[in-house]
């Protein structure tokens, strides 16, 4: 028995048939091009364990002469979208963040019934619902696991293995360039520098203000909350606030709360509604979103089945997010569960914050009264000279905060007030 057992683990295995799959790649920059290196470097190994053979028919570039990571083959290379849209191609990747390129390629490629892959956020959370009844409906796959999270693979683990959990929220840092400013910047460095740094390693594009301002954040959560509980990313409001003005006094406030500032992006459902946010918070130094650095992304799903699933790892870059695009090329053939779609239903919340205050001449009692007047009670209040103000307020609304800061603002303070979960 054993002899025979032994004779059947030294036969060699089957030889695989090897299937091709013919690529089109529509952008081949810092993403676009590192999936091209993963292909070549991955060849041997996917078609000794996957059984496909990949050729990249056709690559969209918008400049012919510019130096790229990699080279393509003779031919392959155009500039014509016309031209590479008669590709033969039965998986299309796009990789450009050309808004009208993007939805023009994706809704072709759809209707033909074959299988688009994008690292595309900004297409997702316009488009998304869309897309996906295209796909439905002409038997074609829509894939975007690089568009949110970049290597971290959340958008999998909430369109498959949490689908009947029961999800309450996603919270997450999903920006990799702010996170990477912030952390240089905490440690010390210009935002300057820590900005030309974001874009030399290929995090930040040559416009980073969808980073600071909150944009991309809020595409991606929009993205999440669709996956989550099904609102459409189209419609659903993301509250948003940048720091790309106050950063500065906003790392100040949270070093006075002994926290560490991060952008945090959430979606929660509350009594069958959902709100989404985007905005700095100080977080207690243990926090996991604290503990994030650098580039890195942390994703924590609160469920009401599973707990709360945490994933995290490199959020920006290219070889990450060729990988995200490479898992979901390999992906393109099996069959997926269809994302619902649903009427948002925003709501507000109540949380503490941290403010930071020029301090007036009169003292401390004006900001007070100017906070009172708004309904925003004061747990503690502290002077830093020779002229700033700390306090910490009770949780009260954000049109409070919104409306107490306009008071300041117009009492000449320079008010900051940061969202905290350190005080
Ligand atoms: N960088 C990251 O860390 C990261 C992570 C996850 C997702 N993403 C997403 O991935 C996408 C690409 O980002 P990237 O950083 O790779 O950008 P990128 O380095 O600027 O590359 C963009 C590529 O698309 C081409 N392109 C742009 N507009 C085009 C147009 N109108 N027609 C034809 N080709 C066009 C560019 O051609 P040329 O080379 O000729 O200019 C370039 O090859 C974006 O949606 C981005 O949000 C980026």
């Amino acid at each position: 028995m054993s002899g025979l057992l032994l004779q059947a683990r030294a036969a060699a295995p089957a030889p695989v048939a090897l299937r091709r799959a013919r690529i089109a790649l529509a952008g081949c920059g810092t993403v676009g091009g590192s999936l091209i290196r993963l292909l070549r470097e991955r060849r041997t190994a996917i078609e000794r364990e996957q059984g496909v053979r990949f050729d990249v028919v056709g690559v969209l570039v918008r400049d012919l002469h510019r130096p790229r990571i990699v080279e393509s083959a003779a031919g392959v290379l155009t500039n014509d979208l016309r031209a590479w849209l008669g590709h033969d191609a039965e998986i299309v990747v796009e990789a450009t963040g050309a808004p009208d390129v993007a939805v023009q390629i994706a809704r072709a490629t759809l209707t033909r019934g074959r299988c688009f892959v994008t690292a595309n956020k900004a297409l997702i959370a316009a488009h998304g619902p869309e897309l996906a009844a295209l796909a439905h409906t002409h038997g074609g796959r829509l894939h975007f696991e690089a568009s949110v999270g970049g290597g971290v693979p959340v958008v999998r683990v909430l369109r498959e293995a949490l689908r009947h959990t029961a999800i309450k929220s996603v919270r997450g840092v999903l920006n990799g360039t702010c996170n990477y400013i912030l952390t240089r910047v905490a440690a010390g460095e210009s935002f300057a520098e820590a900005l030309r740094q974001a874009r030399w390693k290929g995090f930040a594009e040559a416009d980073a203000s969808r980073d600071l301002d909150g944009r991309d954040a809020a595409d991606k959560i929009a993205i999440l909350a669709w996956l989550a509980f099904g609102t459409d990313p189209s419609v659903l409001p993301v509250l948003r606030r940048g720091l790309e003005h106050d950063i500065d006094a906003m790392l100040a406030a949270a070093a006075v709360h002994g926290g560490v500032l991060r952008q945090l992006a959430e979606c929660f459902l509350w009594e069958g509604g959902v709100s989404a946010v985007v905005e700095p918070v100080i977080l207690p130094p243990t926090s996991p979103f604290a503990q994030a650095a650098g580039e890195e992304n942390c994703v924590a799903i609160e469920t009401r089945r599973s707990g709360t699933i945490r994933l995290s790892g490199p959020g920006a870059g290219g070889p990450p997010s060729a990988a995200a695009l490479l898992s979901d090329v390999l992906q393109a053939a099996l069959p997926e569960p269809g994302p619902r779609a649903t009427a948002p239903s925003p709501r507000a919340d109540e949380r503490l914050h941290a403010w930071a205050i020029t301090t007036p001449s009169g003292g401390v009692a004006p900001v007070l009264e100017a906070l009172g007047a708004h309904g925003v009670g004061v747990e503690w209040v502290r002077t830093a000279p020779p002229s700033r103000l700390h306090a910490l307020t009770t949780p009260v609304q954000r049109s409070q905060v919104t409306a107490a800061l306009r008071a300041l603002e117009q009492a000449g303070l320079s008010p900051v007030a940061v969202r905290t979960e350190a005080g």
